[in-house]
């Protein structure tokens, strides 16, 4: 059987109003008009009712005026041509590097890491690395003036612009948060990973680093899978009880300013369960999200 999405909506003309989105069938959700591309319904879509059958990359619709049903072939129902924007939070050691390997590849993002780009100031040995390190190694947070063009540059690159981003422990604080949207770079979702404290030093202590693939481990919890990756691993500088708890103390100083910034498109995941599950909940929060932003496209292309 086709799957049929299907949008119903007694005004086109009003933000104020709802469009019922029924993309399963049993599984209704209401969907805010204003999450399409409004302007465009209200001046050509003056419909009662409207069909969208994936199968048949179609769209069947009413037409208010002469009651008729008219059709229109929508442009493509590729699920892979809508760049996602997503930011993924949480304390340190919540999981965020984890589920970054896991997203990446499946959904082919650009993974922009605050963190990792600091790094490699700091490995490089810059001016401005010199600088970021005294911070790092106090577990604070690195100044605006050095982290906001860096993460800024990096979403401007073209590869970032075509497949979409993953944008892993930015914004820290509200002024960076305000920065990147006047930048223009807006999210489509925020991902919170929230993990009890008392796991994380755990996590922390325990993790290691491949330098050669990148991939991150924990000598407990995702043990490296040969004596040759074993013996390669590296510790991060600043992976010690002591530090942790001073960056966990600057996580909770800032948190509540940046959820406040984007309470409406946020997900709370419990990261204390295995990341394969963790992952399992990210993955179909992303899934309902391309069929959201494609429902929108194909209300564009009519
Ligand atoms: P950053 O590198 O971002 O560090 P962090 O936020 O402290 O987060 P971590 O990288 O430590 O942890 P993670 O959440 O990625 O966890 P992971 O997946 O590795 O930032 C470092 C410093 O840079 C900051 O302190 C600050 O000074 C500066 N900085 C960064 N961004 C900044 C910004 N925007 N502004 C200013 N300064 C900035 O997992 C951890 C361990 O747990 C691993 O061993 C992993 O295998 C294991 N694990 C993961 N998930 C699970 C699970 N579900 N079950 C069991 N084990 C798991």
């Amino acid at each position: 059987m086709a799957s049929c999405t299907y949008l119903n909506s007694s005004s086109s003309s009003s933000s104020s109003s709802s469009i019922m989105m029924l993309s399963k069938p049993k599984q209704p959700s209401i969907v805010p008009l204003n999450f399409l591309n409004t302007q465009h319904l209200s001046s050509s879509l003056s419909f009662k009712s409207l069909l969208i059958t994936n199968n048949e990359k179609s769209v069947r619709f009413r037409c208010k005026q002469t009651n008729r049903f008219c059709s229109s072939i929508v442009a493509s129902m590729d699920k892979s041509r809508v760049p996602l924007k997503i930011m993924i939070s949480g304390a340190p050691a919540s999981g965020k590097g984890t589920q970054c390997e896991l997203i990446t590849s499946k959904y082919d993002l650009v993974h922009v890491a605050a963190g990792d780009l600091l790094r490699a100031e700091v490995a490089a040995g810059s001016d401005n690395g010199k600088q970021a390190k005294e911070f790092m190694e106090k577990g604070q947070l690195v100044p605006d003036e050095i982290v906001v063009m860096m993460v800024k540059d990096r979403l401007s690159q073209p590869d970032s612009t075509e497949k979409g981003w993953l944008l892993d422990g930015y914004p820290r604080s509200s002024s960076q948060a305000t920065e990147l949207q006047s930048f223009g770079f807006k999210p489509d979702l925020f991902i919170l990973l929230d993990v009890p404290q008392e796991i994380l030093v755990d996590r922390v202590v325990g993790r290691r680093l491949d330098p050669v693939t990148g991939r991150i481990y924990h000598l407990t919890y995702s043990p490296p899978e040969t004596e040759e990756i074993a013996a390669r691993l590296t510790q991060r500088f600043d992976d010690t009880e002591e530090k942790v708890k001073l960056r966990l103390l600057t996580h909770n100083q800032n948190i509540e300013s940046v959820l406040s910034m984007f309470e409406d498109i946020t997900i709370k995941v419990d990261g204390s369960l295995p990341k394969e599950d963790v992952f399992a909940t990210i993955d179909s929060a992303l899934s309902d999200l391309i069929e959201k932003k494609n429902a929108t496209l194909d209300m564009a292309a009519i």
